[in-house]
C-alpha cells in the first residue's frame, strides 16, 4: 500500500503533446497520448498531493480531484506554467513540447496550389530550461525523448536545464515512449548516478518516480 507521503506537497504535473498551428485545420504536433503525465498526475493525487496538470490535447478522462489546465501551444504551455510554478513544490514536466512552430499561421486554410510551400519555423522558448534558471526550491524533474544516445543526450538535457531528476526514454523501442501504455525509464540523478527500470506499466514507473522524489525532499 502507497503511503500518503506527498500530503501537504503542491506539484505540477505537464502531459500530452502541444499544437503549433499552421492555418486553422493544420499543426505541427507529436505523437504523445498523455499517458505518462496523466499518471503521474494521478499516482501523486493518491498519495495525497495537490496536484496541478497543465495537459495539451489528449484524449484521456479528466482524473478526479485534479486542477486541470488544458493548453494547446507551447506558448499557452509556457504562460501556465510560470503562472503555477512559484507554489509548487514539485515540478514533473512529461509533457512533449513542440521545439519549433510556424512563423505566422495563416487566417484561414491554406489552399492546394501547383507549386510546393517552403513554411518557415521559429523556436519555441524552452519552458523547462526557464522553470530551472527560476526555480527557488522547487525539486525539479525533467524528461528526455531520445532515439538514439540516450545517456548522453538525456545528461546533457540534466545539466543544461538545471534538473534534479532527468527521466530519459528511447521513443523508438516497443512498449516504450509514446502512446503506449508501458514505458522504459532510464532515470538520471544530480549526482551522477543512474537508475535503468524495466519496461513497466506506465502507473507503475509514475509511482517509482514520485517514490526517487520523496527519498529526496522529505
Ligand atoms: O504522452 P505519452 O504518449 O504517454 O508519451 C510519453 C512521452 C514519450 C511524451 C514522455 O515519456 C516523454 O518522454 N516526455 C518528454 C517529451 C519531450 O519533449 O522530450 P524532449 O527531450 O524533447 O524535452 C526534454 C524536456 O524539456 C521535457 O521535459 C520537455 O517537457 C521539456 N521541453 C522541451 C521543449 C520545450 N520547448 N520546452 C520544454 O519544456
Amino acid at each position: 500500500l502507497t503511503p500518503k507521503d506527498l500530503t501537504d506537497k503542491k506539484i505540477l504535473v505537464t502531459a500530452g503533446p502541444t499544437r503549433e498551428p499552421i492555418d486553422p485545420v493544420r499543426f505541427i504536433s507529436n505523437p504523445s497520448s498523455g499517458k505518462m503525465g496523466y499518471a503521474i498526475a494521478r499516482a501523486a493525487e493518491y498519495r495525497g498531493a495537490e496536484v496541478t496538470l497543465i495537459a495539451g490535447p489528449v484524449s484521456l478522462p479528466d482524473p478526479l480531484n485534479i486542477n486541470m489546465v488544458k493548453v494547446q501551444t507551447a506558448d499557452q504551455m509556457a504562460d501556465a506554467v510560470y503562472e503555477n510554478m512559484e507554489k509548487a513544490d514539485i515540478i514533473i514536466k512529461t509533457a512533449a513540447v513542440s521545439d519549433y512552430r510556424p512563423r505566422q499561421a495563416a487566417p484561414h486554410k491554406i489552399k492546394k496550389g501547383d507549386e510546393n510551400i517552403i513554411m518557415e519555423l521559429v523556436k519555441n522558448q524552452d519552458i523547462l530550461k526557464t522553470i530551472g534558471q527560476r526555480k527557488t526550491n522547487q525539486f525539479l524533474v525533467g524528461f528526455a525523448a531520445e532515439t538514439q544516445d540516450l545517456r548522453e543526450n538525456a545528461l546533457k538535457k540534466l545539466e543544461a536545464k538545471n534538473l534534479d531528476i532527468i527521466a530519459g526514454n528511447l521513443v523508438c523501442r516497443p512498449g516504450s515512449g509514446f502512446g503506449t501504455d508501458t514505458n522504459r525509464i532510464s532515470l538520471f540523478y544530480r549526482d551522477g548516478t543512474l537508475e535503468v527500470l524495466e519496461q513497466m506499466e506506465k502507473d507503475t514507473a509514475a509511482h517509482i518516480i514520485l517514490d526517487r522524489v520523496v527519498e529526496r525532499i522529505i
